[in-house]
């Protein structure tokens, strides 16, 4: 099949890539590199044995994706690009809605333009705001508690608004929990510019030496150690669903929202724990204030994953602290 990825140079885009392209698609990534790096392309192809086509280009230009969907007959897209830092998406919000929802509505332009109505679109687990009961089904009512989540539900609301108008059009919402690991080789990565604001990252760099220490936000939530729990999904699993995915939506028209999670909720505690037993590095770590926003716990149900997509995630703990570590301590910064 012949799919475009949008945002296909990111850290979830890009193992993604490898997959469909280990799966013989013809794999076009569009992307304008304002948070990856040229270098990641290579590391595609070298993984994968086959250079996909790259396009350093905008999704808020519909006339280069019409472009670029025409020129390579796009059967699907993959919606990956935008913009997903919190923080940031309070301070900048204008920034997110241009970017995210502007971006997608341009992107749907370019679909309409060109007859293209498949679409797999890279949604969060943000859209369920603070949990009413666990673990968080696909029924859970929606709510977002800052501008980032607000433009991931928007962009879903808009995709059920489309599919309303139009039954021939094939969405798939896949809703991540918590993405972490890298690529078992440790050639890609999750790469933050500057410090870390997630968890997963910023361990590792504690325990490359880059950083000091870990701010634990918060010891006494309702959870068993009083530490935030979370849903981390190995991000070669959350690929694998992708895979699933794509050819589950050839027979399912209308917009469909899927979770992709474990199940498993895990500690920051245990985070910790984990991610110094797979380096053999100490993780120091200090208890600090809560985070404003943040919840005690989020964890996936991934039942209608598995009855739709036959989908569940393979990977455990301890392999997404390894493959983190891998990719971490092969860089040249991260040597330590
Ligand atoms: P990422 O920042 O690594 O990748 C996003 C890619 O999109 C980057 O390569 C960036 O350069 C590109 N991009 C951004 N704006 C663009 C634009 N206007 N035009 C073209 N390219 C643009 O992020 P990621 O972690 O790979 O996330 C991918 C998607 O998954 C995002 O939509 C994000 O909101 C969503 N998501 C991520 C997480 C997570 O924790 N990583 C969780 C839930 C949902
Ligand atoms: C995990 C746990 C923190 C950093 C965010 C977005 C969400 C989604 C995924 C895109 C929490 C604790 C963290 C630190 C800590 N992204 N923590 N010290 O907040 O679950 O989700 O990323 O859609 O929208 O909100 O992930 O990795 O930031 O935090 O103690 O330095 O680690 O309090 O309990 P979060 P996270």
């Amino acid at each position: 099949m012949n799919v475009l990825l949008t945002g296909g140079m990111g850290y979830i885009g890009s193992h993604v890539a490898v997959v469909l392209l280990q799966a013989g698609h013809h794999v076009v990534l569009y992307d304008n590199l304002c948070n990856s790096e040229i270098e990641t392309l290579a590391r595609i192809e070298q993984i994968a044995g086959v250079r996909p086509t790259f396009i350093q280009a905008d999704i808020r230009s519909a006339k280069a994706l019409t472009d670029a969907l025409k020129h390579h007959a796009i059967e699907t897209v993959l919606h990956f690009a935008g913009l997903k830092a919190v923080g940031e998406s309070a301070i900048n919000p204008v920034d997110y809605y241009a970017n995210n929802v502007g971006g997608t509505v341009s992107l749907l332009e370019a679909m309409r333009e060109t007859g293209i109505r498949s679409l797999v679109f890279s949604g969060s687990a943000t859209v369920y705001g603070e949990p009413q009961y666990l673990p968080l089904d696909e029924a859970h009512p929606l709510c977002a508690t800052n501008p980032y989540g607000r433009t991931k539900l928007h962009i879903e609301e808009m995709l059920r608004d489309l599919s309303a108008s139009d039954p021939l059009w094939r969405i798939v919402c896949l809703r991540y929990f918590n993405p972490v690991g890298a690529h078992e080789s440790g050639l890609i990565g999750e790469k933050p510019v500057g410090t870390p604001n997630n968890l997963m990252p910023y361990i590792a760099r504690v325990a490359a030496g880059e950083l000091k220490e870990l701010s634990v936000f918060g010891n006494d939530y309702p959870t068993p150690d009083g530490t935030g729990v979370r849903d981390y999904i190995h991000v070669m699993d959350l690929a694998e669903g992708h895979m699933a995915a794509l050819g589950w939506l050839t027979g399912h028209p209308g917009c469909h929202a899927i979770n992709l999670g474990t199940g498993q909720g895990y500690s920051v505690l245990e985070m910790v724990k984990a991610f110094a037993s797979a380096s053999e590095r100490d993780v120091p770590y200090q208890i600090a204030p809560r985070r404003a926003g943040d919840v005690a716990a989020c964890y996936a149900n991934p039942e209608k994953a598995l009855k739709e997509l036959g989908w569940q995630a393979q990977r455990g703990l301890p392999d997404m602290c390894a493959s983190t570590w891998k990719f971490v301590s092969s860089r040249p910064e991260g040597r330590g």
